[in-house]
């Protein structure tokens, strides 16, 4: 168990993620929703972090739970969904939130044949973009945050 006192990490999961298993497994791999949480908890678990998750369809829920981060979590996960391509509104509110952010897609988003997938507006207001690795990105991300914290 890691002596880090700042280990209180936010996943935040947006439009559509909760589909995932319904979602071309192509991109997806299959994985369920529950699965993809319980994947990122056991890496968090490994690395001595608190992983909390948060997942909504509602872009404005998403906002709002940004603007209250900072009372709850010491960094933050986000996979927006097709909301990072488009959202300068969750842009705002990361960059409110007061905690290193790291964006996280599960599949390469640059290497999909639709463009509007190859840019994000979310990345200039995270530490890192991890993008293509599937649920083990998650772990990726978790370790970028644990560094960023101190651990
Ligand atoms: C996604 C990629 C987005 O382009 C897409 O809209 C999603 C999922 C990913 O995890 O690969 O919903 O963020």
């Amino acid at each position: 168990m890691s002596a880090l006192s700042h280990n209180r990490i936010q996943i935040m999961h947006g439009v559509n993620l909760d589909q995932i298993g319904r979602r071309d497994p192509q991109h997806y791999g299959g994985i369920t929703f529950t699965q993809l949480e319980q994947t990122i908890d056991s890496f968090a678990r490994q690395l001595g972090l608190d992983a909390r998750f948060f997942q909504t369809n509602s872009e404005a829920e998403l906002i709002e739970n940004l603007h209250r981060l900072e009372e709850v979590a010491d960094g933050v996960i986000i996979n927006a969904g097709a909301w990072s391509h488009y959202s300068h509104a969750i842009g705002d509110a990361l960059e409110l939130a007061g905690v290193p952010a790291v964006e996280v897609h599960l599949s390469d988003v640059t290497a999909r044949p639709e463009t509007w997938r190859h840019a994000s507006v979310l990345a200039d207001h995270c530490i890192a973009t991890v993008s293509g690795k599937g649920p083990d990105g998650y772990r990726d991300a978790l370790v970028a945050l644990k560094s960023k914290l101190g651990g």
